[in-house]
Formats: structure tokens, sequence, C-alpha cells
């Protein structure tokens, strides 16, 4: 993609947590269930994630500097995803924690003042709602979903990507990653 006021290369870029496989394939099972009862346009699994921040078109100088950033990570921590939401007005379907998960929050603070400087991330002051979207452009009435156990999901890395669009829909390019610090061993395992 060009951007013809700057004449440069651009690329769509959002930092966001990409699930493992057993995430990936929990989430995928209350896909499957829902699927049948409520037209909407479902998420392949291969494109789940939780966006922590959209940065939206950026030009070869800001991606060259974005992969440079080196913020002080904080540990790895787990967070639960168990309360499925029909967002109607925005017409999706959400997976999310219960409550804001505090070192989720906390990480998003990081990368915020991180690229604040850079001038490149939008919604910079609004709060931030931790979502995983399932599905979008939901029609229908809400058909329900038995209880299921809460998704565990071990946070341990940050991703950049890109946001590639195509003919046969959009596509997510891992441009980079960074680890967060490892998780403390817990001591009461002796
Ligand atoms: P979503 O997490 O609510 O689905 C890649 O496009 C990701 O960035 C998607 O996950 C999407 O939202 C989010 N996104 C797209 N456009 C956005 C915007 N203008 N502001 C904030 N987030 C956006």
């Amino acid at each position: 993609m060009v951007d013809r006021r700057l004449e440069e290369p651009v690329r769509r870029l959002f930092f966001a947590l990409w699930p493992d496989e057993a995430v990936c394939n929990r989430l995928q099972r209350i896909v499957d269930k829902l699927r049948g009862q409520l037209p909407a346009r479902w998420v392949p699994a291969e494109n789940f994630h939780i966006t922590l921040a959209f940065l939206g078109p950026v030009a070869e100088s800001g991606w060259l500097r974005l992969g440079r950033i080196d913020p002080m990570w904080p540990e790895a921590f787990m967070i639960r995803l168990e309360d499925l939401r029909l967002m109607r007005r925005r017409q999706m379907v959400w997976i999310a924690p219960r409550t804001e998960p505090r070192p989720l929050l906390g990480l998003v603070d990081v990368l915020r003042a991180e690229l604040a400087p850079l001038g490149m991330v939008s919604r910079v002051n609004e709060p931030f709602c931790t979502h995983l979207t399932l599905a979008r452009r939901v029609t229908g009435p809400w058909p329900g979903l038995s209880p299921f156990n809460p998704i565990e999901w071990t946070i341990r890395s940050v991703n950049l990507v890109e946001s590639v669009l195509d003919r046969s829909g959009v596509h997510y390019l891992k441009r980079n990653a960074w680890r967060l610090r490892a998780m403390p061993l817990d001591t009461s395992m002796k």
C-alpha cells in the first residue's frame, strides 16, 4: 500500500496478543457451537487475537522505529476469558475477562507510554477494553450458550502485526515479537 500524500509505502500495523494452540482450540470450540445458530462473519482461528494498540497505516520510517522499541516489559501473567458478549450495536461477538485484568492494563500502559512519543497510536487516551473478537456483522438474536470453563491464557509475548487485505479476506502477518519477563517460579510447589 502507498500513501499518496507521502508517496511512501505504508503498512497497517497493530500490537496484539496471539493465543497459543491450546487457547485457540478452546476458542474454536465456542465458535463451532455458535456458528450454526447465529448468522455472522466468524473470525478464522488463525486470526484470533487481542489488540493492545492500533496504529493504522504507518510509513516505512515509522515501522523501522517500532521494530526497535525496548520498553521495560512486565512479567508474564495469566488472564481468563470467560465472558461471552454480544455487542449488538457493533454487531460483534466478543469474549473477554469478567473484569479488566490489572497486569494486562499495566502492559497496555507500558506500550502506550513507549508509543506516545512516536505519535502513531490512536485512542491513546481512551480506557482500554480487553476483548477478543470472535464474530463480526452479527445478525439475529443471541442463541445463548451453555456454561463453559474459563479459558486460561498465559500471556508471554507481544506481537507487532501487519494487516493485509486481499480478495480472500484479511491476513495478519507477525512482523516482530517481544517476550515479557519470565514468570516467577511458584515457590509453593516444592
Ligand atoms: P477488534 O479487536 O475490536 O476486532 C486489526 O484490525 C485489529 O485492530 C482488530 O482486532 C480491530 O479491532 C482493531 N482495530 C481496527 N480498527 C481500529 C481502530 N480504528 N481503532 C482501534 N482498533 C482498531
